[in-house]
Protein backbone atom coordinates (compact mmCIF):
# COMPACT_ATOMS: atom_id res chain seq x y z
CA UNK A 1 0.00 0.00 0.00
CA UNK A 2 2.90 2.58 0.73
CA UNK A 3 3.54 2.06 -3.01
CA UNK A 4 -0.42 3.99 -3.29
CA UNK A 5 0.78 6.80 -0.41
CA UNK A 6 3.81 7.34 -2.23
CA UNK A 7 2.44 7.34 -6.03
CA UNK A 8 0.55 11.22 -4.02
CA UNK A 9 4.16 12.18 -2.84
CA UNK A 10 5.52 11.76 -6.26
CA UNK A 11 2.70 13.61 -8.07
CA UNK A 12 2.78 16.14 -5.31
CA UNK A 13 6.47 16.55 -5.97
CA UNK A 14 6.90 16.10 -9.67
CA UNK A 15 4.35 17.96 -10.43
CA UNK A 16 4.49 20.48 -7.49
CA UNK A 17 5.12 23.75 -9.94
CA UNK A 18 2.92 22.19 -12.63
CA UNK A 19 -0.11 23.88 -10.61
CA UNK A 20 1.46 27.59 -11.83
CA UNK A 21 1.26 26.18 -15.15
CA UNK A 22 -1.39 27.62 -17.76
CA UNK A 23 -4.83 25.91 -17.50
CA UNK A 24 -6.39 28.45 -19.79
CA UNK A 25 -7.92 27.50 -22.82
CA UNK A 26 -8.01 24.07 -21.30
CA UNK A 27 -10.77 21.89 -23.25
CA UNK A 28 -12.04 25.37 -25.20
CA UNK A 29 -11.80 23.29 -27.66
CA UNK A 30 -12.98 19.15 -28.08
CA UNK A 31 -11.30 18.41 -30.97
CA UNK A 32 -7.69 19.88 -28.65
CA UNK A 33 -6.32 16.57 -26.86
CA UNK A 34 -5.12 18.09 -23.40
CA UNK A 35 -3.25 16.01 -20.78
CA UNK A 36 -4.51 16.42 -16.93
CA UNK A 37 -3.08 19.72 -15.32
CA UNK A 38 -1.40 16.94 -13.03
CA UNK A 39 0.71 15.90 -16.01
CA UNK A 40 4.46 16.85 -15.83
CA UNK A 41 6.58 18.18 -19.33
CA UNK A 42 10.53 17.43 -18.71
CA UNK A 43 13.32 16.94 -20.57
CA UNK A 44 16.41 15.28 -20.21
CA UNK A 45 20.31 15.24 -20.45
CA UNK A 46 23.45 13.26 -19.75
CA UNK A 47 26.50 14.04 -17.79
CA UNK A 48 29.22 12.53 -19.96
CA UNK A 49 26.68 14.12 -23.15
CA UNK A 50 26.63 17.09 -21.94
CA UNK A 51 29.34 18.46 -19.22
CA UNK A 52 32.70 18.18 -21.00
CA UNK A 53 35.69 19.11 -18.50
CA UNK A 54 36.45 16.08 -18.20
CA UNK A 55 39.95 16.31 -16.37
CA UNK A 56 38.99 19.14 -14.30
CA UNK A 57 38.81 20.27 -10.96
CA UNK A 58 39.56 16.62 -9.54
CA UNK A 59 37.11 14.60 -11.70
CA UNK A 60 38.38 11.05 -12.03
CA UNK A 61 38.15 9.23 -15.48
CA UNK A 62 35.08 7.40 -16.42
CA UNK A 63 35.41 4.14 -19.21
CA UNK A 64 33.68 6.28 -21.39
CA UNK A 65 36.82 9.10 -21.27
CA UNK A 66 39.54 5.97 -21.29
CA UNK A 67 37.34 4.14 -24.28
CA UNK A 68 36.87 7.49 -26.59
CA UNK A 69 40.65 8.19 -25.98
CA UNK A 70 41.94 4.78 -26.97
CA UNK A 71 39.65 4.06 -29.84
CA UNK A 72 38.72 7.57 -31.77
CA UNK A 73 38.45 5.07 -34.79
CA UNK A 74 35.19 3.40 -33.57
CA UNK A 75 33.23 6.73 -32.69
CA UNK A 76 31.51 7.47 -35.56
CA UNK A 77 33.12 10.75 -36.53
CA UNK A 78 36.14 9.85 -34.27
CA UNK A 79 35.64 12.63 -31.86
CA UNK A 80 34.74 12.83 -28.13
CA UNK A 81 33.39 14.24 -25.28
CA UNK A 82 36.38 16.17 -23.52
CA UNK A 83 34.54 19.74 -23.96
CA UNK A 84 30.96 18.33 -25.67
CA UNK A 85 28.67 20.86 -24.49
CA UNK A 86 30.76 22.56 -22.07
CA UNK A 87 27.40 22.15 -19.76
CA UNK A 88 29.75 22.08 -16.39
CA UNK A 89 30.81 25.64 -16.85
CA UNK A 90 27.31 26.58 -18.14
CA UNK A 91 24.69 25.92 -15.17
CA UNK A 92 22.94 29.38 -15.65
CA UNK A 93 23.07 29.67 -19.23
CA UNK A 94 21.26 26.22 -19.76
CA UNK A 95 19.40 27.00 -16.69
CA UNK A 96 17.81 29.60 -18.59
CA UNK A 97 16.67 27.39 -21.57
CA UNK A 98 15.01 25.05 -19.73
CA UNK A 99 12.71 28.40 -17.68
CA UNK A 100 12.27 29.46 -21.44
CA UNK A 101 10.80 26.13 -22.22
CA UNK A 102 8.30 26.31 -19.43
CA UNK A 103 9.06 22.94 -18.71
CA UNK A 104 8.25 21.11 -15.07
CA UNK A 105 10.99 19.16 -14.15
CA UNK A 106 14.65 18.77 -16.01
CA UNK A 107 16.24 14.74 -15.70
CA UNK A 108 20.29 14.80 -15.57
CA UNK A 109 22.60 12.69 -14.41
CA UNK A 110 24.78 12.74 -12.14
CA UNK A 111 28.92 11.63 -12.90
CA UNK A 112 30.17 9.03 -10.82
CA UNK A 113 34.03 9.83 -11.16
CA UNK A 114 33.10 13.70 -11.14
CA UNK A 115 31.76 13.07 -7.36
CA UNK A 116 34.19 10.00 -6.47
CA UNK A 117 37.27 10.05 -8.77
CA UNK A 118 38.28 6.85 -7.55
CA UNK A 119 34.89 5.79 -7.64
CA UNK A 120 35.13 4.75 -4.30
CA UNK A 121 33.55 6.82 -1.15
CA UNK A 122 36.71 7.86 0.90
CA UNK A 123 37.87 10.55 -1.89
CA UNK A 124 34.76 12.89 -2.33
CA UNK A 125 35.28 15.60 -4.90
CA UNK A 126 34.59 19.07 -3.34
CA UNK A 127 34.17 21.00 -6.57
CA UNK A 128 31.58 17.64 -7.88
CA UNK A 129 29.42 18.68 -4.87
CA UNK A 130 29.54 22.27 -5.54
CA UNK A 131 28.83 21.70 -9.14
CA UNK A 132 25.76 19.76 -8.72
CA UNK A 133 24.33 21.84 -5.81
CA UNK A 134 24.73 24.84 -8.01
CA UNK A 135 22.62 23.21 -10.98
CA UNK A 136 19.90 22.07 -8.17
CA UNK A 137 19.97 25.52 -6.56
CA UNK A 138 19.49 27.30 -10.34
CA UNK A 139 16.78 24.79 -10.81
CA UNK A 140 15.04 25.28 -7.88
CA UNK A 141 15.01 29.48 -8.17
CA UNK A 142 13.70 28.62 -11.96
CA UNK A 143 10.86 26.48 -10.15
CA UNK A 144 11.63 23.60 -12.34
CA UNK A 145 11.83 20.44 -10.11
CA UNK A 146 15.36 18.12 -10.41
CA UNK A 147 14.92 14.31 -11.43
CA UNK A 148 18.28 12.60 -10.93
CA UNK A 149 19.94 9.62 -12.32
CA UNK A 150 22.77 8.16 -10.30
CA UNK A 151 24.30 6.06 -13.41
CA UNK A 152 23.95 7.12 -16.65
CA UNK A 153 26.83 4.88 -18.33
CA UNK A 154 29.99 6.85 -17.09
CA UNK A 155 32.23 4.67 -14.89
CA UNK A 156 34.93 5.18 -13.09
CA UNK A 157 37.47 3.48 -14.91
CA UNK A 158 39.42 2.60 -11.51
CA UNK A 159 36.23 0.32 -11.18
CA UNK A 160 36.53 -1.18 -14.65
CA UNK A 161 39.85 -2.24 -13.48
CA UNK A 162 38.23 -4.40 -11.25
CA UNK A 163 35.72 -5.82 -14.12
CA UNK A 164 33.42 -3.10 -13.77
CA UNK A 165 29.83 -4.44 -13.74
CA UNK A 166 30.35 -8.12 -14.41
CA UNK A 167 32.16 -7.98 -10.83
CA UNK A 168 29.84 -8.51 -7.96
CA UNK A 169 31.44 -6.45 -5.59
CA UNK A 170 30.48 -3.60 -7.58
CA UNK A 171 26.99 -3.70 -6.18
CA UNK A 172 28.50 -2.42 -2.79
CA UNK A 173 30.33 0.05 -4.22
CA UNK A 174 27.45 1.43 -5.77
CA UNK A 175 25.40 1.84 -2.32
CA UNK A 176 28.22 3.64 -1.08
CA UNK A 177 28.03 6.05 -3.99
CA UNK A 178 24.53 6.08 -3.93
CA UNK A 179 24.73 6.80 -0.02
CA UNK A 180 27.08 9.96 -1.06
CA UNK A 181 24.63 11.64 -3.43
CA UNK A 182 21.50 11.11 -0.97
CA UNK A 183 23.51 12.74 1.98
CA UNK A 184 24.63 15.21 -0.16
CA UNK A 185 21.32 16.28 -1.87
CA UNK A 186 18.52 14.34 -1.00
CA UNK A 187 17.47 17.32 0.44
CA UNK A 188 16.63 19.33 -2.47
CA UNK A 189 16.36 15.84 -5.07
CA UNK A 190 13.22 14.25 -4.26
CA UNK A 191 12.70 11.97 -7.41
CA UNK A 192 15.43 10.24 -8.02
CA UNK A 193 16.49 7.15 -10.66
CA UNK A 194 19.12 4.85 -10.17
CA UNK A 195 20.23 3.60 -13.27
CA UNK A 196 19.38 4.64 -17.17
CA UNK A 197 18.89 1.56 -19.95
CA UNK A 198 20.91 -1.43 -17.96
CA UNK A 199 20.01 -3.20 -21.44
CA UNK A 200 21.84 -0.39 -23.22
CA UNK A 201 24.91 -0.07 -21.05
CA UNK A 202 24.80 -4.12 -20.13
CA UNK A 203 24.22 -5.12 -23.40
CA UNK A 204 25.99 -2.51 -25.86
CA UNK A 205 28.90 -2.56 -23.25
CA UNK A 206 29.68 -6.06 -21.84
CA UNK A 207 28.18 -7.46 -25.02
CA UNK A 208 29.34 -4.91 -27.65
CA UNK A 209 31.10 -2.21 -28.79
CA UNK A 210 30.21 0.83 -26.16
CA UNK A 211 32.49 1.46 -23.56
CA UNK A 212 34.42 -0.36 -21.63
CA UNK A 213 33.51 -2.40 -25.24
CA UNK A 214 33.50 -5.83 -23.88
CA UNK A 215 32.70 -7.86 -27.39
CA UNK A 216 31.52 -10.62 -24.94
CA UNK A 217 27.47 -11.11 -25.51
CA UNK A 218 26.02 -13.70 -24.24
CA UNK A 219 28.50 -13.91 -21.21
CA UNK A 220 29.75 -10.45 -20.08
CA UNK A 221 26.52 -9.09 -20.16
CA UNK A 222 24.38 -10.90 -18.54
CA UNK A 223 26.65 -10.70 -15.21
CA UNK A 224 26.28 -7.20 -15.82
CA UNK A 225 22.53 -6.93 -15.56
CA UNK A 226 22.93 -9.51 -13.00
CA UNK A 227 24.99 -7.14 -10.52
CA UNK A 228 23.32 -4.01 -11.85
CA UNK A 229 19.95 -5.31 -10.86
CA UNK A 230 20.85 -6.43 -7.42
CA UNK A 231 22.93 -3.08 -7.25
CA UNK A 232 19.20 -1.17 -8.03
CA UNK A 233 17.66 -3.54 -5.31
CA UNK A 234 20.36 -2.93 -2.82
CA UNK A 235 19.93 1.05 -3.25
CA UNK A 236 16.20 1.12 -2.77
CA UNK A 237 16.13 -0.97 -0.01
CA UNK A 238 18.68 1.70 1.78
CA UNK A 239 16.69 4.24 -0.09
CA UNK A 240 13.45 3.19 1.45
CA UNK A 241 15.11 2.26 5.13
CA UNK A 242 17.11 5.24 6.21
CA UNK A 243 16.16 8.42 3.35
CA UNK A 244 12.36 8.19 2.36
CA UNK A 245 11.38 9.37 5.64
CA UNK A 246 13.90 12.24 6.47
CA UNK A 247 14.10 13.34 2.34
CA UNK A 248 10.62 12.74 1.83
CA UNK A 249 11.69 11.44 -2.06
CA UNK A 250 10.77 8.75 -4.63
CA UNK A 251 13.20 6.31 -6.52
CA UNK A 252 12.72 4.22 -9.74
CA UNK A 253 14.86 3.00 -12.71
CA UNK A 254 14.62 3.58 -15.92
CA UNK A 255 14.62 0.81 -18.39
CA UNK A 256 14.18 1.37 -21.91
CA UNK A 257 11.45 -0.60 -24.40
CA UNK A 258 11.28 -0.39 -27.69
CA UNK A 259 8.24 -2.22 -28.84
CA UNK A 260 7.87 -5.73 -30.74
CA UNK A 261 5.61 -6.31 -32.64
CA UNK A 262 5.02 -9.62 -34.49
CA UNK A 263 6.30 -9.62 -38.13
CA UNK A 264 2.68 -11.35 -39.12
CA UNK A 265 0.00 -12.80 -37.24
CA UNK A 266 1.18 -16.42 -36.92
CA UNK A 267 1.47 -17.57 -33.72
CA UNK A 268 5.45 -18.50 -34.26
CA UNK A 269 5.43 -14.68 -34.96
CA UNK A 270 3.86 -14.01 -31.81
CA UNK A 271 5.75 -16.20 -29.72
CA UNK A 272 9.16 -14.96 -30.94
CA UNK A 273 7.91 -11.17 -30.37
CA UNK A 274 7.03 -12.21 -26.97
CA UNK A 275 10.23 -13.65 -26.53
CA UNK A 276 12.23 -10.73 -27.40
CA UNK A 277 10.14 -8.50 -25.23
CA UNK A 278 11.40 -10.57 -22.37
CA UNK A 279 14.90 -11.10 -23.45
CA UNK A 280 15.00 -6.76 -24.07
CA UNK A 281 12.50 -5.70 -20.95
CA UNK A 282 11.56 -8.26 -19.18
CA UNK A 283 15.54 -8.82 -18.37
CA UNK A 284 15.17 -5.59 -15.94
CA UNK A 285 11.13 -5.49 -15.69
CA UNK A 286 10.32 -8.35 -14.57
CA UNK A 287 12.49 -8.92 -11.58
CA UNK A 288 11.94 -5.72 -10.30
CA UNK A 289 7.81 -5.10 -11.78
CA UNK A 290 6.38 -8.47 -11.82
CA UNK A 291 4.15 -10.30 -8.81
CA UNK A 292 6.77 -13.51 -8.67
CA UNK A 293 9.94 -11.62 -9.54
CA UNK A 294 13.13 -13.08 -10.69
CA UNK A 295 14.28 -13.14 -14.52
CA UNK A 296 11.25 -13.90 -16.91
CA UNK A 297 10.58 -17.46 -17.79
CA UNK A 298 11.92 -17.80 -21.21
CA UNK A 299 14.71 -16.18 -20.66
CA UNK A 300 15.79 -18.21 -18.04
CA UNK A 301 14.42 -21.36 -19.62
CA UNK A 302 16.50 -20.45 -23.24
CA UNK A 303 19.92 -19.83 -21.61
CA UNK A 304 19.88 -22.43 -19.77
CA UNK A 305 18.91 -25.07 -22.06
CA UNK A 306 21.69 -23.32 -24.46
CA UNK A 307 24.25 -23.17 -21.64
CA UNK A 308 23.50 -26.85 -21.36
CA UNK A 309 24.04 -27.59 -25.41
CA UNK A 310 27.20 -25.32 -25.22
CA UNK A 311 28.93 -27.60 -22.89
CA UNK A 312 28.69 -24.74 -19.86
CA UNK A 313 28.67 -26.83 -16.01
CA UNK A 314 26.03 -24.07 -15.25
CA UNK A 315 23.60 -21.42 -16.96
CA UNK A 316 25.42 -18.39 -18.37
CA UNK A 317 22.80 -16.04 -16.95
CA UNK A 318 23.06 -16.25 -13.15
CA UNK A 319 20.51 -17.28 -10.60
CA UNK A 320 19.70 -14.96 -7.72
CA UNK A 321 19.23 -16.17 -3.96
CA UNK A 322 16.12 -16.00 -2.79
CA UNK A 323 16.46 -13.37 -0.77
CA UNK A 324 18.06 -11.44 -3.35
CA UNK A 325 14.26 -12.02 -5.56
CA UNK A 326 12.58 -10.75 -2.95
CA UNK A 327 14.58 -7.53 -2.02
CA UNK A 328 14.31 -6.68 -5.72
CA UNK A 329 11.01 -7.43 -6.16
CA UNK A 330 8.97 -4.68 -5.64
CA UNK A 331 12.05 -1.98 -5.24
CA UNK A 332 10.03 1.06 -7.11
CA UNK A 333 8.04 3.63 -6.51
CA UNK A 334 7.56 4.22 -10.14
CA UNK A 335 8.95 3.10 -13.33
CA UNK A 336 11.26 5.28 -15.49
CA UNK A 337 10.57 4.62 -19.28
CA UNK A 338 12.13 4.90 -22.19
CA UNK A 339 10.94 4.59 -25.62
CA UNK A 340 11.83 6.05 -28.95
CA UNK A 341 10.98 2.78 -32.13
CA UNK A 342 9.78 -0.58 -33.24
CA UNK A 343 10.79 -3.58 -34.46
CA UNK A 344 8.96 -6.30 -35.93
CA UNK A 345 9.61 -9.91 -34.89
CA UNK A 346 10.04 -13.30 -36.45
CA UNK A 347 11.29 -16.62 -35.35
CA UNK A 348 15.11 -17.24 -35.14
CA UNK A 349 16.76 -20.78 -36.91
CA UNK A 350 17.23 -22.25 -33.38
CA UNK A 351 21.10 -22.98 -34.27
CA UNK A 352 23.57 -21.35 -31.75
CA UNK A 353 27.27 -21.58 -32.18
CA UNK A 354 29.92 -22.66 -29.64
CA UNK A 355 30.45 -18.82 -28.54
CA UNK A 356 27.79 -17.23 -26.56
CA UNK A 357 25.65 -14.84 -27.81
CA UNK A 358 22.38 -13.03 -26.63
CA UNK A 359 20.77 -12.85 -30.31
CA UNK A 360 21.21 -16.82 -30.14
CA UNK A 361 19.43 -16.97 -26.82
CA UNK A 362 16.59 -14.77 -27.98
CA UNK A 363 16.25 -16.50 -31.38
CA UNK A 364 14.34 -13.81 -33.19
CA UNK A 365 14.62 -12.13 -36.44
CA UNK A 366 14.32 -8.80 -35.74
CA UNK A 367 13.54 -6.10 -38.65
CA UNK A 368 12.01 -2.65 -39.24
CA UNK A 369 10.12 -2.18 -41.82
CA UNK A 370 11.19 0.17 -44.69
CA UNK A 371 8.38 2.30 -45.38
CA UNK A 372 8.71 3.14 -41.41
CA UNK A 373 10.02 7.17 -41.68
CA UNK A 374 13.65 7.20 -41.10
CA UNK A 375 15.75 9.50 -39.00
CA UNK A 376 19.52 10.55 -38.34
CA UNK A 377 19.91 6.93 -36.52
CA UNK A 378 19.90 3.54 -37.92
CA UNK A 379 17.85 1.96 -35.14
CA UNK A 380 15.61 4.38 -34.80
CA UNK A 381 12.37 4.78 -36.94
CA UNK A 382 8.93 6.99 -36.03
CA UNK A 383 6.26 4.54 -35.15
CA UNK A 384 4.02 6.24 -32.64
CA UNK A 385 1.72 3.77 -31.94
CA UNK A 386 4.47 1.51 -31.11
CA UNK A 387 4.26 3.81 -28.05
CA UNK A 388 0.94 2.98 -27.14
CA UNK A 389 1.01 -0.38 -27.47
CA UNK A 390 3.97 -0.73 -25.23
CA UNK A 391 2.72 1.02 -22.37
CA UNK A 392 -0.33 -1.64 -22.50
CA UNK A 393 1.50 -4.51 -22.37
CA UNK A 394 3.33 -2.71 -19.16
CA UNK A 395 0.25 -2.02 -17.73
CA UNK A 396 -1.08 -6.00 -18.18
CA UNK A 397 2.16 -7.39 -17.40
CA UNK A 398 2.74 -5.59 -14.31
CA UNK A 399 -0.46 -4.87 -12.99
CA UNK A 400 -0.66 -1.07 -14.29
CA UNK A 401 2.24 0.62 -12.08
CA UNK A 402 3.03 4.66 -12.42
CA UNK A 403 5.28 5.30 -15.20
CA UNK A 404 7.18 8.43 -16.04
CA UNK A 405 8.69 8.56 -19.72
CA UNK A 406 12.14 9.02 -19.02
CA UNK A 407 13.21 9.53 -22.47
CA UNK A 408 11.20 9.94 -26.14
CA UNK A 409 13.61 11.75 -28.82
CA UNK A 410 14.19 11.58 -32.48
CA UNK A 411 17.45 12.78 -34.24
CA UNK A 412 17.49 14.26 -37.32
CA UNK A 413 20.21 16.71 -39.37
CA UNK A 414 21.43 19.76 -38.06
CA UNK A 415 18.74 22.71 -38.95
CA UNK A 416 16.63 24.78 -36.95
CA UNK A 417 13.07 24.61 -39.33
CA UNK A 418 12.64 20.71 -37.66
CA UNK A 419 9.18 20.38 -38.33
CA UNK A 420 10.22 16.37 -38.79
CA UNK A 421 10.91 16.52 -35.10
CA UNK A 422 7.81 18.67 -34.45
CA UNK A 423 5.73 15.88 -36.14
CA UNK A 424 7.39 13.09 -34.11
CA UNK A 425 7.05 14.65 -30.69
CA UNK A 426 3.27 15.36 -31.44
CA UNK A 427 2.28 12.00 -33.01
CA UNK A 428 4.24 10.12 -30.00
CA UNK A 429 2.22 12.20 -27.41
CA UNK A 430 -1.13 11.47 -29.27
CA UNK A 431 -0.51 7.73 -29.05
CA UNK A 432 0.97 8.96 -25.25
CA UNK A 433 -2.28 10.67 -24.62
CA UNK A 434 -4.74 7.32 -26.11
CA UNK A 435 -2.95 5.67 -24.16
CA UNK A 436 -3.52 7.55 -20.63
CA UNK A 437 -7.28 8.41 -21.59
CA UNK A 438 -8.77 5.81 -23.86
CA UNK A 439 -6.45 2.94 -22.25
CA UNK A 440 -6.24 3.89 -18.78
CA UNK A 441 -2.32 3.32 -18.22
CA UNK A 442 -0.65 5.23 -15.23
CA UNK A 443 1.35 7.81 -16.84
CA UNK A 444 2.77 10.70 -14.58
CA UNK A 445 4.96 12.72 -17.35
CA UNK A 446 7.03 13.18 -20.34
CA UNK A 447 10.49 13.21 -21.04
CA UNK A 448 11.72 14.93 -24.10
CA UNK A 449 15.15 13.93 -25.18
CA UNK A 450 17.32 16.09 -25.62
CA UNK A 451 17.70 19.31 -24.62
CA UNK A 452 20.09 19.91 -26.96
CA UNK A 453 21.91 18.44 -29.15
CA UNK A 454 25.03 16.44 -27.46
CA UNK A 455 27.49 13.69 -27.68
CA UNK A 456 26.01 10.63 -28.75
CA UNK A 457 28.26 7.82 -27.65
CA UNK A 458 29.62 5.96 -30.89
CA UNK A 459 28.04 8.37 -32.93
CA UNK A 460 29.75 11.20 -31.64
CA UNK A 461 27.99 14.66 -32.46
CA UNK A 462 26.70 13.06 -36.04
CA UNK A 463 23.10 12.53 -34.59
CA UNK A 464 21.22 15.22 -32.79
CA UNK A 465 18.23 15.03 -30.41
CA UNK A 466 18.13 18.00 -29.11
CA UNK A 467 15.38 21.13 -29.02
CA UNK A 468 18.43 23.38 -29.22
CA UNK A 469 20.39 23.27 -31.64
CA UNK A 470 24.24 23.13 -30.31
CA UNK A 471 26.64 25.22 -32.99
CA UNK A 472 30.22 23.04 -31.91
CA UNK A 473 32.25 25.26 -34.64
CA UNK A 474 31.28 28.30 -32.43
CA UNK A 475 33.24 29.25 -29.30
CA UNK A 476 30.70 29.98 -27.19
CA UNK A 477 29.09 26.55 -28.40
CA UNK A 478 25.69 28.84 -29.14
CA UNK A 479 22.62 27.05 -28.61
CA UNK A 480 19.71 28.24 -30.80
CA UNK A 481 15.94 26.94 -30.06
CA UNK A 482 14.30 24.88 -33.19
CA UNK A 483 11.28 24.93 -34.15
CA UNK A 484 10.58 22.01 -32.15
CA UNK A 485 11.71 24.31 -28.53
CA UNK A 486 8.95 26.69 -29.41
CA UNK A 487 6.04 23.49 -30.22
CA UNK A 488 7.03 21.78 -26.96
CA UNK A 489 7.57 25.29 -25.16
CA UNK A 490 3.53 25.36 -25.99
CA UNK A 491 2.91 22.18 -24.84
CA UNK A 492 4.46 21.95 -22.01
CA UNK A 493 2.96 25.75 -20.85
CA UNK A 494 -0.58 24.99 -21.85
CA UNK A 495 -0.86 20.98 -21.25
CA UNK A 496 -2.35 20.87 -24.85
CA UNK A 497 -1.45 19.70 -28.46
CA UNK A 498 -1.80 22.72 -30.63
CA UNK A 499 -3.87 22.32 -33.31
CA UNK A 500 -1.63 24.34 -35.94
CA UNK A 501 1.48 22.05 -35.98
CA UNK A 502 -0.77 18.76 -36.42
CA UNK A 503 0.38 16.42 -38.91
CA UNK A 504 -1.58 13.45 -39.78
CA UNK A 505 1.61 11.56 -41.26
CA UNK A 506 2.08 9.30 -39.16
CA UNK A 507 -0.06 7.05 -37.84
CA UNK A 508 -0.96 6.97 -34.09
CA UNK A 509 -2.95 4.39 -33.47
C1 LIG B 1 42.78 17.86 -19.99
O1 LIG B 1 42.48 17.33 -21.26
C2 LIG B 1 42.84 18.18 -22.33
C3 LIG B 1 42.39 17.48 -23.60
O2 LIG B 1 41.00 17.43 -23.61
C4 LIG B 1 44.33 18.45 -22.33
O3 LIG B 1 44.65 19.34 -23.37
C5 LIG B 1 44.74 19.01 -20.99
O4 LIG B 1 46.15 19.14 -20.93
C6 LIG B 1 44.26 18.14 -19.85
N1 LIG B 1 44.49 18.80 -18.58
C7 LIG B 1 45.09 18.21 -17.57
C8 LIG B 1 45.21 19.01 -16.32
O5 LIG B 1 45.52 17.07 -17.64
C1 LIG C 1 23.28 11.34 -39.75
O1 LIG C 1 23.70 12.61 -40.23
C2 LIG C 1 25.10 12.72 -40.38
C3 LIG C 1 25.42 14.16 -40.70
O2 LIG C 1 24.73 14.61 -41.82
C4 LIG C 1 25.56 11.73 -41.45
O3 LIG C 1 26.95 11.81 -41.61
C5 LIG C 1 25.18 10.33 -41.01
O4 LIG C 1 25.52 9.40 -42.00
C6 LIG C 1 23.71 10.24 -40.71
N1 LIG C 1 23.43 8.95 -40.10
C7 LIG C 1 22.38 8.20 -40.44
C8 LIG C 1 22.25 6.91 -39.72
O5 LIG C 1 21.57 8.52 -41.27
C1 LIG D 1 29.57 34.43 -26.63
O1 LIG D 1 28.85 34.61 -25.42
C2 LIG D 1 28.98 35.91 -24.88
C3 LIG D 1 28.31 35.91 -23.53
O2 LIG D 1 27.08 35.25 -23.55
C4 LIG D 1 28.40 36.91 -25.85
O3 LIG D 1 28.53 38.22 -25.34
C5 LIG D 1 29.12 36.80 -27.17
O4 LIG D 1 28.53 37.66 -28.13
C6 LIG D 1 29.09 35.40 -27.69
N1 LIG D 1 29.93 35.26 -28.85
C7 LIG D 1 29.51 34.67 -29.98
C8 LIG D 1 30.53 34.60 -31.08
O5 LIG D 1 28.40 34.20 -30.11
Amino acid sequence: MYHYIYFHCLIHIILIFRVQATVKERNELDSKLCFHSSFAFGVATASFQIEGAWNVSGKGESIWDRYTHEHPERVFDHKNADVADGSYYKVKEDVQLLSQLGVNFYRFSISWPRILPDGLSNNVNEDGIRYYKELIEELRKNKITPVATMYHWDLPQSLQELGGWTNPIIADYFVDYARVLLDNFGDTVKVWLTFNEPLTFCENGYGGDDAPGGRSSGFEDYMCGHNVLRAHGMVYRMFDQKYRKITKGVMGITNVFPWIEPATTSREDQKAADAARQFMFGWYANPIFSQQGDYPQVMRKAVDANSKRQGFPRSRLPYFTAEEVEMIRGSFDFMGLNHYTTYLAAPGSGKISTKPSYQDDINAIITQKDEWPKSNSTWLRVVPWGFRRCLNWIKNAYNNPKILITENGVSFEAGLHDTKRVNYIDAYLRALHAAIYKDGCHVLGYTYWSLMDNFEWMRGYSERFGLYQVDYESQNLTRTPRLSAKYFSNVAKTGCLPDDYTDYTYNTD
